[in-house]
């Protein structure tokens, strides 16, 4: 039986200004992590959460996401040749993980006009939105726990996860009141706000990069104002969703790493390359030798 998420936005058409000058002639979504593209990791997450269609939001110079995905024929014919089977395997798979379709942003408006852009793919059906930036190691994979929350409540989803105080102001946060008919780790949203200074935020509860959303969030997005950097926030058309449903968060069980800035890069690469199991080894023997003061 077909689960009741089966498709899922990836916003990619962010800059990477962050991490310039890699991300100059390449997109950050394929900035990676050991041997892996970061967005394959979100890609992988949503196929083992059951989901079957996916449609990434791209912009100018993101071509290499699309050749990613994409049958590579010369090079599948080359490891063939050389009897690389294990690796041809592992292209092939790439490939074979999911549908995928591409819609273009055009202007740069914000992660809520990104979601609207993908407003034909999703139609009338509930959707994930999953942002690439945040890899989140879990098992269940975290879209499948927010998946299972969703079957419980019918509304939308929202992944959250504490953060110190002095993190607030980089993250939609959250004011929630307890729902525990619905499981320990879920929380009714009575308020959010975007990036809050400080002293405005509502609580330490902060939006990781996955949502679990229904088709009224797109009037609900198109009511929604810009803000004063340009941009049509998603947790602005959220606020207004709210007016009219319940709203949902779900901290998630699992591991998570923010991607998006360079200290998170790295940790993240630290961490995966101590789950391989042939890295692992030596690489721990690599880091244990490193005289840090
Ligand atoms: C976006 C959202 C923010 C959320 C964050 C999670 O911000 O606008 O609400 O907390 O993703 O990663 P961005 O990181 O794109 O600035």
């Amino acid at each position: 039986m077909a689960g009741s998420i089966r498709k899922a936005v990836f916003p990619a058409a962010g800059l990477g200004t962050r991490f310039l000058p890699a991300t100059k002639a390449q997109p950050k979504e394929m900035l990676v992590l050991v041997d892996k593209p970061v967005i394959q990791y979100g890609v992988e997450e949503a196929v083992q959460s059951g989901v079957e269609n996916i449609v990434i939001v791209t912009g100018r110079g993101k071509n290499a996401i699309e050749d990613h995905f994409d049958v590579a024929l010369e090079l599948e014919s080359f490891l063939e040749q050389r009897g690389k089977t294990a690796q041809l395997e592992e292209i092939r798979n790439i490939t074979r993980l999911i549908k995928v379709a591409y819609v273009r942003q055009g202007e740069p408006l914000g992660l809520g006009h990104a979601v609207l852009v993908a407003r034909e793919f999703c139609q009338q059906e509930p959707f994930a939105v999953i942002l690439g930036d945040d890899v989140i190691d879990a098992n269940p994979p975290a879209l499948k726990q927010m998946i299972d929350v969703y079957d419980k409540v019918q509304g939308p989803v929202i992944a959250v996860e504490r953060v110190p105080e002095s993190e607030v102001s980089n993250y939609g946060i959250v004011a929630v009141e307890p729902a525990p008919e619905f499981g320990a780790r879920v929380h009714r949203i009575t308020d959010l706000v975007e990036k809050p200074s400080r002293g405005e935020a509502p609580s330490n509860l902060a939006i990781i990069g996955r949502y679990i959303l229904t088709p009224d969030i797109f009037p609900a997005l198109e009511a929604t104002a810009s803000d004063k950097t340009g941009e049509i926030q998603l947790t602005n058309g959220l606020r207004r969703l709210l007016r009219d449903r319940p709203i949902y968060a779900c901290e998630i069980d699992g591991v998570r790493h923010d991607t998006g800035n360079k200290l998170g890069f790295l940790k993240a690469v630290v961490y995966f390359a101590l789950k391989r199991h042939d890295l692992a080894e030596p690489f721990r023997d690599y880091l244990k030798s490193l005289r840090l003061v």
